[in-house]
């Protein structure tokens, strides 16, 4: 049996800990695992590599992904899902598993539709993929937000000033919620709740007036401004799969603060720096778990099915119920955060 396995998307901390419980899944079955770099774009261009246990053994301190990554979309190429599906045999692979988010598992599903034998492993520090509660990386993205966050909460106090943090989540709250909670930020700003400029400027005046010196706020990367056409946006570019650079909504915020209030505000956008780094105890046994019960979907001849964590256990769900959703904070869960809004 030979096993395929890429990681496409942004990279994030616990890569390295599936592919590695992979080989070593792989290797007790007697299957080999061909490794193959930079996500989609490595089927598309044969650029592939064996994996040994004994040579990644100890990746599984390292954040980032050893096999490389890209957001290459190969329905987006001529003739690339063609070719995908002619490589695949090419390489003789009896199975692919895809670790990825809501891209990356779209074209696994598109393949597996096709005929491929697909497994696919949920990945995202954005924590945006449904049907899961676990995807690699957004575990250590939250822990070094809630740092920076703190990091920052020292320079306010001493200044007396408003700091806004901008976190990256994409259209989902999740990273800007969950850090900024275990933080005891002051306020947090999410895409799935859209708030007005006039609000959050009476939130700092009502709470400088009520003696506080320093007031932290975080804000979610694509969180929306009610009355402005959708979120900020670096440039007018969009990848291959058709995201825009999301940026600037923090330094923006402060800047409005400042001219509402008359207090004094600084922003900070920590971007890619919460997205390396050393992979949490969390990721690390999540990500080896979810690599073995791939293999061993594999084994079974169970394909088309995501490997997910639910209540405690890795479960398979459909890849087709999977696809074309975004997990985003619920109602319930941002009301329980509001009661440190006040
Ligand atoms: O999807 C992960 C993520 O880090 C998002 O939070 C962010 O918007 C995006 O990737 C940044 O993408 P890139 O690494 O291509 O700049």
């Amino acid at each position: 049996m030979r096993i395929g396995v890429l990681t496409g998307g942004g990279d994030a901390p616990g890569l390295n800990s599936a592919i590695r419980a992979i080989v070593k899944r792989s290797e007790e079955y007697g299957y080999e695992v061909v490794g193959i770099r930079y996500g989609w774009a490595g089927l598309l261009n044969l650029d592939t590599v064996n994996l040994r246990y004994q040579d990644i053994k100890w990746s599984i301190h390292r954040g980032g992904t050893l096999l490389k990554t890209s957001r290459t979309n190969p329905k987006k190429t001529p003739g690339g899902m063609d070719k995908a599906r002619r490589n695949f045999e090419k390489l003789g692979l009896d199975a692919l598993i895809a670790i990825g988010g809501d891209d990356t598992l779209s074209v696994a599903a598109a393949l597996s539709e096709a005929g491929l034998n697909i497994i696919g492993i949920p990945k995202t520090i954005d924590h945006d993929v449904p049907e899961t509660e676990f995807t690699i990386g957004f575990d250590t993205a939250v822990n070094m937000a809630m740092r920076l966050i703190e990091n920052l909460q020292d320079t306010a106090d001493s200044h007396s000033r408003v700091f806004v943090v901008e976190i990256m989540g994409r259209h989902a709250g999740w990273i800007a919620l969950y850090s900024g909670l275990a933080a005891g930020a002051d306020l947090i700003l999410i895409p799935e709740e859209p708030f007005s400029l006039k609000e959050v400027a009476e939130f700092v005046k009502r709470k400088v007036e009520g003696g506080q010196r320093s007031i932290m706020i975080v804000v979610a990367e694509g969180a929306l401004i009610k009355d402005y056409e959708g979120p900020i946006t670096k440039d007018t570019s969009v990848d291959e799969f058709g995201h825009v650079r999301l940026g600037g909504i923090g330094e923006f915020l402060a800047k409005k603060i400042n001219e509402a209030t008359g207090v004094e505000t600084r922003s900070c956008a920590p971007g890619h720096t919460i997205r390396g780094g050393p992979p949490t105890a969390l990721d690390r046994i999540v990500s080896t778990r979810l690599g073995i019960a791939a293999v061993d979907l594999v084994k079974e001849g169970k394909f088309g099915y995501m490997v997910s964590l639910k209540a405690g256990r890795i479960i398979p769900v459909p890849l087709s119920k999977v696809i074309g959703r975004t997990k985003t904070v619920s109602k319930e869960l941002y009301e329980a955060a509001k009661v440190f809004f006040k």
